[in-house]
């Protein structure tokens, strides 16, 4: 293809806003021919700021008219399953926001429309496009850290529920804190794992903080609807035999919110953020961190978008497979029913 991208987004309200069509219109390989949204007032302020004249209510419309060579899906995540395979049906790539699906049954549907259509399918892990993150693989696949067997995974926020749209909602959304928050550092630890299988999950969650009125530096949020969880624990078995441990919270009581993940091997041990590496070596212990990173001024949902954008004009791969983002989905359906039955779930 040596035209540009032709690219429509279903879905123009926070993040639509704040990266995708910021990121897209500064693409010259895409151009914005299409925007989608149910409500008349936002897409109308989308349309105008960003300069899209063609403007929909119904996907499906801007889909069968706009000869789309690609969509960028920015809905509430009920919506993710039928607007993305409703694209691939019709010959669209897709990149879709994370999380991948409400649960694993329209994640295998998704996953199945992409196999038949033989078109792309992403997703917007935007952790992976990351410095640090893309750092780390390097490490990895150097083979530094000897074998991996212990994984730490972080998504901490002290005070942090999302205010806007319908995240509280547990039948919009599939759940809180865990499918919103937890999932970025998840995918991007399941990554840097080299994607192994996941055979058993135990979690426990609550909903507290989120049910009441509270401090929140998001500002107010709707507690009164606040149907999903605030915080997640969990451990998870790998089939290799790696163990990881989880904490994630939009809102719990420590001193500063904290992202990172740790990985643990036989030669060395890495934390992501901030980047470094610690050895015990030559009669040492030491930790060595970066005083630069290639790409360090990079903006993950740019380089996330140029990816896109360049697969879908040469036929080229992208990072996040689909079948690694049904990874993801399994094991958060999995923490969620560990935590109702409060059993372990095989996987
Ligand atoms: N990658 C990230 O870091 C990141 C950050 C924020 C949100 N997200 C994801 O992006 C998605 C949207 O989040 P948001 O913050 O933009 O929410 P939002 O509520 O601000 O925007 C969603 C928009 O979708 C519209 N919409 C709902 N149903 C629709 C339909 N059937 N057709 C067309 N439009 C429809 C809504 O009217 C709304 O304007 C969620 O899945 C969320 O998880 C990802």
């Amino acid at each position: 293809m040596t035209a540009k991208v032709r690219v429509g987004i279903v879905g123009t309200g926070g993040i639509a806003r704040a990266r995708h069509l910021p990121c897209l219109t500064e693409n010259e390989s895409a151009e914005l021919v299409g925007l989608c949204d149910i409500k008349p007032d936002v897409l109308k302020k989308a349309g105008d700021d960003f300069d899209v004249a063609a403007r929909y209510t119904d996907y499906l419309e801007m889909y069968d008219n706009e000869n789309l060579d690609a969509v960028v899906v920015c809905t509430p995540n009920d919506v993710h399953a039928p607007a993305t395979i409703a694209a691939l049906e019709r010959g669209i790539n897709v990149l879709c926001e994370k999380p991948m699906a409400l649960d694993p049954t329209e994640g295998e549907a998704m996953l199945a429309a992409a196999e038949k259509s033989g078109k792309l399918l992403t997703f917007g892990f935007h952790y992976r496009h990351m410095p640090e993150v893309m750092a780390a693989r390097r490490v990895v696949d150097s083979g530094e850290l000897g074998d991996v067997y212990m994984v730490r995974v972080q998504a901490l926020r002290r005070r942090g529920i999302p205010s806007w749209g319908t995240f509280v909602h547990k039948h919009i959304q599939g759940g809180g804190a865990m499918i919103d928050f937890g999932v970025h550092l998840l995918d991007s630890a399941l990554w840097l794992m080299g994607n192994p299988k996941a055979i058993e999950v135990t979690a426990s969650l609550s909903q507290r903080l989120g049910k009441s009125p509270n401090v929140n530096t998001w500002g107010d949020w709707n507690y009164q609807e606040f149907t999903v969880e605030d915080q997640v624990a969990a451990f998870v078995r790998f089939e290799n035999g790696v163990t990881m441990m989880l904490e994630c919270a939009w809102a719990i009581n420590i001193p500063e919110s904290r992202e990172n993940i740790s990985l643990s091997g036989t030669k060395a041990g890495l934390e992501v953020f901030p980047l470094s590496v610690n050895k015990a070596d030559h009669e040492m212990l030491t930790t060595w961190k970066p005083d630069w990173i290639a790409d360090a001024k990079l903006d993950p949902g740019a380089h996330q978008a140029a990816e896109f954008v360049n697969a879908v004009r040469t036929g080229g791969t992208v990072v996040t497979k689909p079948s690694q983002a049904l990874q993801v989905t399994r094991i958060v359906d999995a923490m969620y029913r560990s935590a109702e039955s409060g059993e372990a779930v095989k996987l």
